[in-house]
């Protein structure tokens, strides 16, 4: 595949984000090649995603949009960084949120003493969240929030049933991992998981789920209000009202985990307001803290009064309602408002949903395509393919990651501050690229 002119000089000036990839050296360049090696040696493998023959590409700098690499090349970041980046990467707003508090306090001490912004945070996510009468049990991860929600509902009924779904993504903590639905992710830990965990297929009949719900012995249901990492993957319309109503009547909690789905993502604040539902807890994640590490839950008290102990708490960890990512938490709730990011991400979506749609029947390699807002999949026939796609891409400067139980998805998860001339300029990337696969295709 032929690479942009390289006769440009490396710039670091990536402005606010805004601007179009630049492809300086095939990525990994010769400075990524040695950071691969270098972090071969030093980090265990696996967290690195470094195989033997595989370099990875190492970050230099990130702003809006915008990524930069140790190589000089500049990318438009399609994965907002696993969805961390919805209001872009390092938005002015948060560093400065995260400069003021970094003068003032930088740590606390967790549940033994508190500092004024948690309360700020715990008050503004009891009345943006949709659940009732709701309370805010802060995490230090998406996994560790999974964790809290699981522990609340089975404190809070005495039972130990918990109802999940296939497929499902809720984080590799032992905990969360017995809720995600992965075998290579399950597998080497299958001793060690709760054989408490009852599993549906994702979006399955309610009567199915009924039948579950009626013996009376669940302490809750923990569902994706869309499947994020397993491959976007939408329920039957009308199935998370269905679900929700079935747990009032059985009095069964419902967790909605919107993690990866939440804060405007899928062009409404929340996933489930889609269908107007009210769950019991709600989970939070990834973009809450833009880019600093947080998770919350938000669950109705009559559920968090559970929690009340005369003793030491029973879930926390020490960096638990970080002071900074409470900060830059506020700041982004802010920026998602002023900015109107939710209905930023609705109206992106209505426009991309015909042009995506249509690489559908333009594609052979193609075999679906499924999106709200800016949560996007473009299923192609075979993994290969998917990872073939992904690498084209960022050799163009469009980085995107590749999932999906199968690994034949291709994700788009743009920041909701993407221009129009980017999205464009990834719209014709995209075409092209799906073409190049579609024509090696039929080569075979
Ligand atoms: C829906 C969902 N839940 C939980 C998690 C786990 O979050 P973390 O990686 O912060 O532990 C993820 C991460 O991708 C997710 O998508």
């Amino acid at each position: 595949m032929p690479l942009p002119n390289n006769s440009e000089q490396p710039s670091s000036d990536l402005r606010s984000g805004d601007l179009l990839p630049r492809i300086l050296t095939r990525p990994p360049g010769p400075q990524s090649r040695k950071l691969s090696q270098r972090a071969r040696r030093a980090e265990a493998p696996g967290i690195n995603t470094l195989y033997d023959d595989h370099d990875n590409v190492f970050w230099q700098q990130a702003k809006g949009c915008n990524v930069l690499d140790v190589d000089g090349n500049r990318y438009l970041d399609f994965t907002s960084g696993f969805g961390v980046a919805a209001i872009g990467h390092r938005h002015p707003d948060v560093e400065s949120a995260l400069r003021r508090q970094s003068e003032r306090l930088i740590h606390g001490l967790g549940d033994a003493m508190g500092h004024s912004l948690r309360i700020d945070l715990a008050e503004r996510l009891q009345h943006l969240v949709p659940v009732d009468d709701a309370q805010v049990y802060f995490a230090v991860s998406g996994a560790d929030a999974v964790e809290v929600a699981i522990k609340t509902m089975l404190l809070a009924t005495g039972r130990h049933r918990v109802l999940v779904f296939t497929p499902s993504y809720h984080g590799l903590t032992l905990g969360a991992l017995a809720a995600s639905s992965r075998p290579t992710f399950r597998q080497p830990f299958d001793a060690h998981l709760h054989r408490h965990m009852q599993r549906l297929p994702y979006g399955c009949s309610p009567r199915d789920i009924e039948k579950q719900l009626q013996g009376g012995d669940f302490a809750g249901v923990l569902l994706e209000p869309i499947v994020g990492r397993e491959g976007v993957i939408f329920p039957p319309p009308g199935w998370l009202r269905s679900v929700a109503d079935l747990c009032q009547r059985h009095g069964t909690p419902l967790a909605v985990d919107e993690i990866f789905t939440g804060l405007g993502r899928t062009g409404d604040l929340f996933a489930v307001d889609h269908e107007g539902v009210r769950p019991d807890i709600l989970l939070c994640g990834k973009a809450l803290a833009g880019g600093l590490p947080i998770g919350a839950v938000i669950a109705k008290q009559s559920l968090m009064k559970a929690w009340r102990t005369p003793g030491e708490a029973l879930h926390t960890a020490t960096f638990v309602a970080n002071p900074l990512a409470c900060a830059t938490a506020l700041a982004t709730l802010d920026v998602i408002s002023k900015l109107d990011l939710v209905e930023t991400s609705r109206r992106l979506g209505v426009f991309l949903a015909p042009r995506i749609g249509a690489w559908k029947d333009q594609f052979p390699c193609v075999v679906d395509i499924r999106g709200r807002g800016l949560l996007w999949a473009i299923e192609l026939q075979r993994a290969d393919q998917a990872s073939r796609l992904t690498r084209q891409l960022l050799e163009c400067g469009l980085m995107a990651l590749a999932g999906g139980a199968e690994g034949c998805v291709v994700q788009w998860v743009p920041p909701l501050t993407i221009t129009a001339q980017q999205l464009s300029w990834a719209l014709d990337t995209m075409q092209t690229q799906l073409q190049e696969i579609s024509n090696e295709g039929s080569r075979c």
